[in-house]
């Protein structure tokens, strides 16, 4: 039976691909210390997940490690000898990073690398995914000048009419901490992709998202967006009108992109992941969406400071995903994934 380990594996992205891999067959090692609950309070905790796979995954193991620990990544991944590794373990938040600077470069920085070299030590022909963003871009898709519409912001310019693309400029603009440090995670796994010849892939991710996220506001746009409609909570708009664009792909589609990379690794890859202009909205839209599923009018202020360095207008060019890897296309949509995490939720709560 093959093995994949999983960084992150609570998490949103990591417990699906967990879900993902297990139904093919796979021997699951997940790696988790439930870090979430630690950078974003009670309401990140994620120790549901884990106990959702634990309990649905029957080849599903546990292994409750921090990615700082150098030693201890170095000795697991010796001892699982894994076939593939999805990287997915981070501090995830834009905003938080400035707060817990250390603890921001050592989780992403830091612990990517204690990854890498683990990988490296063990075999240097097994696929590394790795979870990147948009946010390596820093602000400088700000700079594309602009058409403001009725309800959402758009590119003038011609040439991004499919989407930014992986060739878009990462230096000479605002990250944000969050995004430095995974801009030197990026360059790291791209380097040991293209120095040891490693089948490594950077994901640069827009707005993942889908119903096991433990969306908070710091992080996790739509599921938090969609909690606070439900619970009838306020939520705040930062700046650009509300009509800041972003696109979204459902988990379980990064999921499929992710098992496209492993059964056909290339090598130093990167590529943008993300709804692509067909999945995008802006907040106005997403709230007139959510609104129309739940019947619950949306509460919302405004707030017309902007949160620093964040996209006016951001969606992903798919075209190099999709040329690589021809099978690989969205299978949910934006509807469809709204309907998804509303149904999630009130499941989760009717069960209380
Ligand atoms: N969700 C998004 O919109 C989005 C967008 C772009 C990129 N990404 C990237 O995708 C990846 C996954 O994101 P997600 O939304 O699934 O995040 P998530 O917070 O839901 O999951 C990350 C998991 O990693 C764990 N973790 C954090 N630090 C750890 C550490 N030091 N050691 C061990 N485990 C640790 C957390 O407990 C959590 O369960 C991240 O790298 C993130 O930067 C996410």
């Amino acid at each position: 039976m093959k093995k994949i380990l999983i960084t992150g594996s609570s998490g949103l992205i990591g417990s699906e691909v967990c879900m993902y891999f297990a139904n093919k067959g796979w021997e699951i090692y997940g790696l988790d210390n439930n870090q979430r609950a630690v950078f974003f309070g009670e309401q990140g905790d994620t120790r549901w997940n884990q106990k959702r796979l634990q309990t649905t995954l029957k080849n599903f193991r546990h292994h409750e490690m921090d990615i700082r620990n150098r030693e201890g990544i170095l000795k697991l991944v010796k001892d699982i000898a894994p076939d593939a590794i999805i990287h997915t373990a981070a501090q995830p938040s834009h905003d938080k990073a400035a707060n817990i600077p250390f603890d921001d470069f050592d989780t992403n920085a830091v612990g990517t690398f204690n990854l890498l070299e683990a990988t490296r030590q063990h075999s240097t022909s097994v696929p590394f995914v790795h979870m990147s963003t948009n946010k390596v871009y820093g602000d400088a898709p700000n700079e594309i000048p602009m058409v403001e519409l009725d309800s959402r912001w758009d590119y003038a310019d011609n040439t991004y009419r499919n989407g930014i693309p992986e060739t878009f400029r990462i230096d000479h603009s605002k990250h944000s901490l969050f995004g430095a440090s995974k801009v030197a995670a990026d360059v790291c796994v791209q380097e040991y992709g293209r120095y040891f010849n490693m089948p490594t892939a950077c994901l640069r991710g827009g707005c993942l998202t889908g119903p096991n996220h433990t969306g908070v506001e710091l992080h996790g746009f739509l599921s938090y967006l969609i909690r606070c409609n439900l619970e009838e909570k306020e939520y705040t708009i930062f700046g650009y009108k509300g009509k800041q664009v972003r696109d979204n792909i459902h988990s379980y589609d990064v999921a499929n992109f992710i098992n496209a990379f492993i059964e056909a690794p290339r090598i130093a890859e990167v590529y943008n992941i993300g709804g692509g202009k067909e999945n995008t909205c802006s907040l106005l839209e997403a709230f007139e969406l959510i609104s129309g599923i739940s019947g619950k009018p949306m509460k919302y202020r405004y707030d017309k400071n902007n949160r620093s360095g964040d996209h006016i207008c951001y969606y992903s060019d798919l075209r190099k995903m999709r040329s690589h890897y021809p099978g690989w296309a969205i299978t949910k949509d934006l509807n469809t994934t709204f309907t998804e995490i509303y149904q999630s939720w009130i499941s989760r709560n009717s069960k209380k």
